[in-house]
């Protein structure tokens, strides 16, 4: 028998955001894996699909009343956008006490839906049991932009780079390798959901250009200000130093961050503040792993602050590591 205090179920854990979640919770010293959905995996052991579980759980095909059925104390859900709304009106029709989060866009825009961007959000968080998780890309943005929020002038434009494992493991171009090779792939140049979730939740319009790339995993946002006041750069990083001085999962740095420093790290780093003669442009570099800090442990976060555990519970620390 567990002595672990909450039940955790995952939906949609055969994906790239599954298997990071699966990961986390192994790791957790108040979460038990109660079951994880797969319909491709059904039957599979989950032990066999990765090296942090190690217990005797299977993959299993479940449908929205399975689901509710298990009376998780928490369900992720971990489907690709438009499929989420089965599972979570069954879970609704099985009472109030299943904790929801959700990975994709469905709830973002919901406003009974709290949305869960710990360093930006966590202070208007009032017990709601059902939690939208920000998109990676808008992860990136609205940590980028936020410290400036009161000096825009116009729209902040941010040109995205995202690894491949972005767009999930349903085959597409834009995860596919063989066109991806020595190459950069434009897409959803306007109205991307990302750029309408970021105008949403700063209450600023946001112009945003998202790339896929032919690395596996972790974005680049480069994210260009025009201000309404000249500024200078120390006096900038400055102020990202400070806004993010308490916060484990942000690391403000001097030089523009690699995309090959945060793969496989758990928070945000953002630097490279330059500003262009006569102080009113500016431009900043965020770089996230979009599986992490752009999903899995961001609504890891989300979990610990709903159950009321130490946000970080299992996750790895972020800011004492040093970049490989
Ligand atoms: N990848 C990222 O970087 C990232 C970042 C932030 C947020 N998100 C969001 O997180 C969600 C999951 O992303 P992902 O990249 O992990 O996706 P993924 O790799 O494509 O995995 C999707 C999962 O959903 C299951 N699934 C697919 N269609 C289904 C259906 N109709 N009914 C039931 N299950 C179904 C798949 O397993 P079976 O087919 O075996 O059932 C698989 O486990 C998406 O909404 C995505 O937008 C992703």
């Amino acid at each position: 028998m567990s002595n672990k205090t909450y039940s955790i179920g995952i939906v949609g854990a055969r994906g790239h955001t599954g298997a990071e979640l699966i990961r986390l919770v192994a790791g957790h010293p108040d979460l038990e894996l109660a079951f994880v959905s797969s319909r491709e995996l059904a039957g599979q052991r989950v032990a066999d699909h990765g090296d942090a579980y190690r217990g005797d759980l299977r993959f299993e095909s479940l449908d929205p009343a399975a689901v509710a059925a298990k009376g998780a104390d928490v369900v992720v859900m971990a489907l690709p956008n438009g499929k989420c709304a089965p599972f979570v009106e069954a879970i609704d029709a099985s009472g109030p006490r299943t904790l929801v989060v959700d990975l994709s866009a469905d709830y973002r825009f919901d406003p009974a839906w709290y949305y869960g961007l710990p360093e930006m959000t966590r202070g208007n968080y009032q017990g709601q049991k059902r939690i939208s998780n920000p998109g990676c890309y808008a992860t990136a943005m609205q940590l980028a932009i936020w410290p400036m929020l009161e000096y825009l002038a116009g729209p902040p434009q941010c040109f995205g780079v995202s690894g491949y494992s972005g767009a999930g493991t349903t085959p597409s171009d834009k995860n596919n390798v063989e066109l991806l090779r020595d190459n950069l792939m434009p897409y959803a140049l306007v109205d991307h959901m990302h750029e309408r979730e970021v105008s949403a939740h700063l209450g600023v319009p946001v112009e945003f250009m998202p790339h896929v790339a032919p690395h596996f995993r972790g974005i680049t946002m480069t994210v260009n200000l025009w201000l309404r006041e000249p500024v200078k750069a120390d006096w900038v990083q400055a102020r990202y130093e400070q806004r993010y001085a308490g916060e484990p999962l942000v690391r403000v740095v001097g030089q523009a961050p690699w995309v090959s420093r945060i793969a496989g790290r758990h928070g945000v780093d953002i630097g490279g503040f330059t500003v262009a003669p006569g102080g009113k442009r500016l431009v900043v570099v965020a770089t996230i792993d979009n599986l992490l800090k752009g999903a899995a442990t961001q609504a890891m976060q989300n979990v610990n602050i709903a159950l009321g555990l130490p946000e970080l519970a299992s996750i790895p620390a972020f800011k004492e590591s040093v970049h490989g």
